[in-house]
């Protein structure tokens, strides 16, 4: 069995509001309220990479864990600084922890769970006793700024977690993908913008949000009666109505912060979680339902009874 040791989370703070993108796109605040849910996204500067956001959160994750080393590195990220090497190995280094294992994971809005799966793989095969899994990214960086169906709807961010032995913790961790979809969500090869089917999306994302979910509770011995918070991926408010509505999870208990950061993709869930702890809506003990969607297709969900942690959430180059 494997628990959460800590968790933090670190934005930019750069913030773009709707207006701020209705000057150059023909959109407005109401569309994408009304649509999505967003009123704000944080956008990294230029020359602040997705590297730079994994180091802060990373390290407010140590700190909420109180240590300052771990057994190994797991980055999930789909916009890492370059394309090769992995950036794990890197953000390790400027952690101080030179020596670990630390490879990247990529699968997109999904890559915190796959990670998380990682890390807990990592732990039961004697490979680590203790594991920072950090998602980090900076979508900005890869939209098309005249494209109003992405541009409105991606933030940049990073949430991480320590991982370590007991429990208990993280419940079993449930994946999926469907690569007849790949072309649905994607960069396509040789372009350098992030381009993505909006509506084909949506459908497949309730659909399978849904299905996995209840497969995660299913594994854990759990009903929907049995959460007491839902951390969906923050894609849009309508996709996380939709699931909590499917799985008969009362809205109250659905955690959310899309309005304020967006979709920030594998960073979404850690963020949220990160957001959730620090602000109150997340207590000790909580049974937490964590589910997301994305690119490859990529779908996962698990349940986490949730630690004693402080978590430690700020803003890139303030307060830490
Ligand atoms: N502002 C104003 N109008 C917009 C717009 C924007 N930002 N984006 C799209 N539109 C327009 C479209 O051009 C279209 O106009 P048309 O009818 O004249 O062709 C109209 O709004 C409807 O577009 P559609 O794509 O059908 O809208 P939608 O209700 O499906 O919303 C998304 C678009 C992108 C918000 C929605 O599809 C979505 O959230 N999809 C899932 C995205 C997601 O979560 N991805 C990540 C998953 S991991």
């Amino acid at each position: 069995m494997s628990v959460i040791l800590g968790v933090g989370a670190s934005l930019p703070p750069r913030l773009v509001t709707n207006d701020d993108l209705a000057t150059r796109l023909d959109t407005s605040d109401e569309w994408i309220r009304s649509r999505t849910g967003i009123r704000a996204r944080r956008w990294v500067e230029p020359g602040t990479t997705t590297s730079d956001l994994a180091v802060d959160a990373g390290a407010r994750a140590l700190r909420s864990a109180g240590r300052s080393t771990v057994d190994a590195v797991v980055v999930a990220t789909t916009t890492p600084d370059r394309s090769c090497p992995a950036i794990a190995p890197a953000v390790a280094a400027r952690l101080g922890l030179v020596g670990v294992p630390a490879h990247d994971v990529a699968a997109v809005c999904t890559g915190f769970l796959y990670g998380l799966a990682n890390a807990v793989g990592l732990i039961a095969s004697g490979a680590a006793r203790t594991v920072l899994l950090i998602a980090a990214e900076t979508f900005s960086t890869i939209l098309d700024p005249d494209d109003r169906g992405t541009a409105v709807i991606f933030g940049d961010g990073a949430g991480a977690v320590v991982v370590g032995e007991g429990g208990p913790g993280i419940g079993p961790c449930v994946l999926g993908s469907d690569g007849t979809g790949a072309d649905l969500i994607q960069v396509p090869a040789g372009g350098r913008h992030f381009r993505m089917s909006g509506k084909e999306v949506f459908r497949a994302a309730v659909e399978r949000m849904s299905e996995v979910a209840l497969d995660a509770l299913a594994r854990a011995g759990l009903g929907p009666a049995d959460v007491d918070r839902l951390a969906p991926h923050q894609a849009n408010q309508r996709i996380c109505d939709a699931v909590a509505r499917n799985l008969g999870v009362a809205g109250s208990k659905v955690l959310t912060d899309l309005d304020a950061v967006g979709n920030t993709a594998a960073a979404s869930i850690p963020v949220l979680l990160a957001d959730a702890a620090a602000h109150g809506a997340l207590k000790a003990g909580d049974r937490v339902l964590a589910v997301a969607f994305g690119g490859g297709l990529t779908w996962g969900a698990v349940t986490l009874t949730w630690p004693d942690v402080v978590a430690d959430f700020g803003v890139l180059g303030q307060d830490r």
